[in-house]
């Protein structure tokens, strides 16, 4: 059985939907794995322009009000299984079936990542209950920190475990919030940091994930190590590393116990992968 990944936050702009079409596209094409990406961010959806659908189809939102099944509404991009939003949004729709509109994909793919609303209402808890494992994403400053804290919260109070921490745009860190107090706040590993990267902007201007557009960028890379984690694979660490018996860092360290948890959770879907 595969596993959902949400892709979460409440702050808008902080990369989600950046990270989210970089995680799907490099799952499979570096790693093989069969991907569903779907667009949970309902009433502003735009992961059609990072995935280069621009007048989609079926979309999630005909999935959730019945009118299509999750399989019509694929749109199949980078080699990935691409379920977009529609732009004009009916607020009847009961988003948090999304969950049970998912069951049935998730014995036929390796992961289904979702994308999500900033929106803390049911937008976000929609995403929150569909996945079996969440990352929050934010931005090194204080404030959207706080929108963090809060998205933690959400999850935990829904019972649901927040994996890791994305730091994304990390641009002036001696101005900015350090990894230590990042955790320290959040009581969440940090997984993953990425740096401002314009290749993220580029990107989207040609509409391709970043990990296709530039698969040696400081993003896609960042990308690669953290789903190298996902997919039980070991960590690229270059040579001189080695030899200059550097230390790991400490997102490093956290993606391999990341991995040891994902490992064991293969074989805990009733030994059913
Ligand atoms: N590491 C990065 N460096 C520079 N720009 C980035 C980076 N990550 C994302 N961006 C840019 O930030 C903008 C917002 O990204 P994105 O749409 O992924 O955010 P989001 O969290 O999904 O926003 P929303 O909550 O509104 O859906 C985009 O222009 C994107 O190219
Ligand atoms: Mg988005």
């Amino acid at each position: 059985m595969g596993k959902t990944i949400g892709i979460i936050s409440i702050k808008g702009g902080v990369g989600k939907t950046t990270i989210a079409a970089s995680m799907a596209a490099d799952l499979v094409n570096y790693y093989g794995k069969k991907v569903m990406l779907v667009d949970a961010n309902y009433s502003a959806p735009n992961l059609g322009l990072h995935m280069d659908i621009i007048e989609p189809g079926k979309t999630i939102h005909d999935v959730l009000s019945g009118r299509a099944r999750v399989e019509s509404a694929i749109h199949k991009r980078f080699g990935v299984d691409v379920v977009p939003g529609s732009y004009v949004y009916s607020k009847d729709l009961n988003l948090l079936k999304l969950k049970d509109k998912l069951a049935k994909a998730k014995n036929e793919y390796d992961f289904i990542i979702i994308d999500s609303s900033p929106s803390l209402n049911d937008e976000v808890l929609s995403a929150m209950l569909a996945s079996d494992h969440l990352f929050v994403v934010t931005t090194p400053d204080y404030p959207t920190l706080s929108c963090s804290l809060k998205a933690a919260k959400l999850a935990r109070q829904r019972g649901k475990n927040v994996s890791g921490v994305i730091i994304n745009k990390i641009r002036d860190p001696k101005y900015e919030v350090d990894l230590d107090n990042i955790e320290a706040s959040l009581g969440i590993p940090v997984v993953a940091k990425i740096a401002d990267d314009k290749n993220s902007v580029r990107a989207l201007f040609n509409k391709t994930p970043v990990s296709v557009y530039n698969n040696k960028s400081a993003f896609a890379k960042e990308i690669n190590k953290l789903n190298a984690a996902l997919t039980y694979h070991v960590e690229p660490v270059p040579l001189w590393r080695y030899l200059f018996g550097k230390n790991f860092k400490r997102e490093e360290v956290n993606r391999s116990l990341l991995k040891e948890g994902f490992y064991t959770s293969l074989f805990s879907n009733n030994g059913r992968r």
